[in-house]
């Protein structure tokens, strides 16, 4: 999604674009993914920075999501009956409650619930449910939706999307990008952006110091079937485990492990279980649904968790990758500002704490200046 959203938008502002992917686009993590657009629940200590760059995208998304429908003719599934956080017992809630005080000094609107407010926002929660906490301003899209909107986007706006094409190195003369070599082929671009996720260290062609430290932090998810008519459930929900995503289909989507065990594409029963007994725990009527479906994702997840965005040190490259949890949520903002620097080369003080300088230890810096 993000490189088709920069695509996209590039499209649209007259550029030449060629999106290249080495399978089919859309698959990987935006595929994987929950369409959570959480700046607020998943804030943690020490990231305030990301927050401040998630909140902005979170922004953007309501007008995002209207114009890639209106621009693709397709739609894309944003729902705004926000996200409910649950404790299951009184440890639980003792937690909350400090997750719920240090985000609300960071300044997150937040409401903290009553067991019993809890379930009647949501009825078919467990009967002893300790206390909530009621999120207004996080809410979700249907990533699944949002892939081929994006890429009818593309290339309603003249872009080209070359599936099964995969960029075997990013071609680089006198310390500037000038192109991909696909195959045979090397194909010239005045800037050339690197979106591949989790894959993007592997891409041929980089210097070592424009390696962007990316490594891929393995989700295993599952989907079960309500009946859209009657759903057992309407607001994103996290337990203390898990989080339950409700689609307008009636897919309840349940996530997810984070594992560092590379690509390791494997499905375990012991992933599978703790997802099912912590769905089970905060909403027991999951006992009866069907299973829809069961996958692994890889999040593109950098050295401190946040993304990497915007130039390097080879002149025309430009980086957008490591989104890590955020992928879904960062799309707009990110689609936004690279956009931006590559037309324009201005950057956008958003993305300004988040480019790849702050990974290269100082000396190494001033040698390569
Ligand atoms: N943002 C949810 C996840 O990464 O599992």
């Amino acid at each position: 999604m993000i490189g088709l959203g920069i695509g996209w938008r590039l499209a649209a502002a007259g550029c030449r674009v060629d999106v290249f992917e080495r399978d089919i686009a859309g698959r990987g993590a935006s595929w994987a993914a929950a369409g959570m657009l959480a700046a607020g629940v998943e804030t943690e200590p020490g990231e305030m920075a990301l927050h401040a760059l998630n909140r902005s995208s979170q922004q953007l998304w309501p007008d995002f999501a209207r114009t890639l429908e209106s621009a693709s003719g397709l739609p894309v599934g944003y729902r705004a009956e926000g996200t409910l956080r649950v404790a299951l017992t009184r440890d639980d809630a003792a937690r909350l409650r400090a997750t719920y005080e240090f985000q609300r000094r960071g300044g997150i609107a937040l409401e903290w619930l009553t067991g019993a407010d809890a379930r009647r926002r949501e009825p078919h929660l467990a009967a002893g449910i300790a206390a909530g906490v009621f999120s207004p301003e996080d809410h979700q899209v249907d990533n699944r939706l949002v892939v081929p909107a994006l890429i009818a986007a593309l290339r309603r706006a003249g872009g080209r999307l070359h599936e099964h094409a995969e960029v075997d190195r990013i071609e680089i003369a006198n310390g500037r990008a000038i192109g991909v070599r696909v195959g045979e082929d090397l194909v010239s671009a005045d800037a050339v952006v690197l979106a591949a996720g989790a894959w993007s260290r592997d891409i041929g062609g980089l210097p070592p110091v424009v390696r962007p430290p990316v490594r891929p932090v393995k989700g295993q998810m599952l989907a079960l079937r309500m009946d859209p008519g009657t759903p057992m459930l309407r607001h994103v929900l996290w337990t203390p485990r898990a989080y339950l995503v409700p689609r307008a289909n009636g897919r309840l989507i349940v996530g997810a492990s984070v594992e560092e065990r590379g690509f390791d594409p494997s499905l375990t029963a012991g992933a599978m279980f703790a997802l099912l007994d912590a769905a089970w725990r905060a909403l027991p009527g999951t006992e009866e649904l069907p299973i829809d479906e069961m996958w692994t994702g890889f999040r593109p997840g950098s050295r401190d968790d946040a993304p990497i965005l915007g130039p390097c040190m080879v002149d025309r490259l430009v980086l957008a990758t490591g989104h890590h949890r955020n992928g879904i949520l960062l799309t707009p903002v990110t689609a936004d500002a690279i956009s931006r620097l590559v037309l324009t080369g201005e950057s956008d003080p958003a993305i300004e704490p988040f480019g790849l300088n702050r990974f290269v230890p100082p000396r190494q810096a001033r040698e390569m200046a």
